[in-house]
């Protein structure tokens, strides 16, 4: 029995202990040198696999974006980006201290944005105006709760782009969770896009590490501002080699943790109170509004804690919940039980 039925995200995974062995053998060098194999290992699959010429391992999904956010912009241009998007809300103000580029925010369908909207957001080439020169999207979409891009839309996004010079950045921390679920491939989401940052430390297990792919050109570029800002890490083969593991081993069961998410959103839908579209749940993350309940989500947070489920209150009135790889049917059962528990004191 565990402690606690953690449904926070699916940052709180552990190593398995195969993983925690393949790390332990790895073999290392030192990555600023470029003599780390398991890192260039790493790097090459994860650049393949994407269809791009080249990939470079950093240690966050923040860093990913931010570096690429930085490699893509200079001071004083525009990127366009969906209003509740990971890289403008909760990535601590980097793109204003990092890339010192402005953000026009549009609002989305879930996290989604349409081409349509993009072309009226572009800048005119006057004087006036900053220079717009990024679109960054996000697939899946946190705070969409876990929504996917359809690819069609990446495809007129990245048209509409094109044709005005811009570049597009993909925020894929969770695109292994897209694929999954829809059967495409990493490579066909990427091929829209002309950077992807990809975690390996959210639904794929791993302890650490994201990486972004593009051209060599532009890993080049970034590979500099990783070093600038103090992102060059040496032996770190023990990291990449759980995220070797991570891709052979963890892909194919995030299904798991998308069933799992639609049986935890089917038996909420039963509880009186709770507010929830069902149909919305394509992934692994769950948000659903708490309001007609009588508690706020914070009360509901803490009094599910008693009762050993962890989750995020967002903001009075939702929650989200995250399945990953440490969450198994029977604690979405068990979760089930204490959300009824709690909410209809029963
Ligand atoms: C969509 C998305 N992008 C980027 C990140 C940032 O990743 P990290 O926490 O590794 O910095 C997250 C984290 O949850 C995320 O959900």
């Amino acid at each position: 029995m565990k402690d606690f039925i953690d449904l926070r995200s699916d940052t709180v995974t552990k190593p398995t202990t195969q993983m925690r062995k393949a790390m332990a053998e790895a073999e290392v060098g030192d990555d600023v040198y470029g003599e780390d194999p398991t890192v260039n290992a790493l790097q090459e699959k994860v650049a393949k696999l994407l269809g791009k010429e080249a990939a470079i391992f950093v240690a966050s999904g923040t860093m990913a974006n931010q570096l690429a956010i930085k490699a893509h912009t200079q001071p004083g241009d525009e990127l366009i980006m969906e209003a509740t998007s990971h890289p403008y809300n909760f990535e601590g103000g980097a793109i204003a201290a990092i890339s010192g580029v402005q953000v026009y925010c549009l609002q989305g369908v879930r996290g989604i944005l349409d081409a349509s909207q993009i072309e009226a957001a572009i800048r005119p080439g006057d004087h006036h105006y900053a220079v717009t020169r990024l679109v960054c999207i996000e697939n899946t979409h946190n705070r969409g709760a876990g929504s996917i891009y359809p690819l069609k839309t990446m495809e007129e996004i990245h048209k509409v782009a094109k044709s005005k010079g811009l570049m597009v950045h993909l925020d894929g921390a969770r695109l292994w969770n897209a694929c999954v679920a829809t059967g495409i491939n990493p490579h066909e989401y990427a091929h829209y896009a002309d950077s992807v940052s990809l975690c390996i430390s959210k639904g794929l297990g791993c302890p650490v590490g994201s990486l972004v792919a593009g051209s060599r050109e532009f890993i080049d570029r970034v590979h500099r501002f990783r070093k600038m800002i103090g992102g060059g890490m040496r032996q770190v083969g023990i990291l990449a080699a759980a995220g070797m593991y991570a891709l052979d081993h963890h892909v194919v069961r995030l299904k798991e943790d998308h069933e799992n998410a639609k049986r935890l959103a089917m038996g909420l839908q039963e509880i009186k109170g709770i507010s929830i579209h069902t149909d919305h749940v394509e992934t692994n993350i769950i948000i659903f509004g708490v309001a007609q309940t009588g508690m706020t989500s914070p009360t509901l947070r803490d009094a599910m804690k008693k009762e050993g489920v962890l989750m995020n209150a967002l903001g009075s009135e939702q929650i989200r919940l995250v399945t990953h790889l440490d969450v198994t049917r029977q604690d979405i059962d068990n979760a089930l039980a204490a959300f009824k528990k709690v909410i209809l004191r029963t």
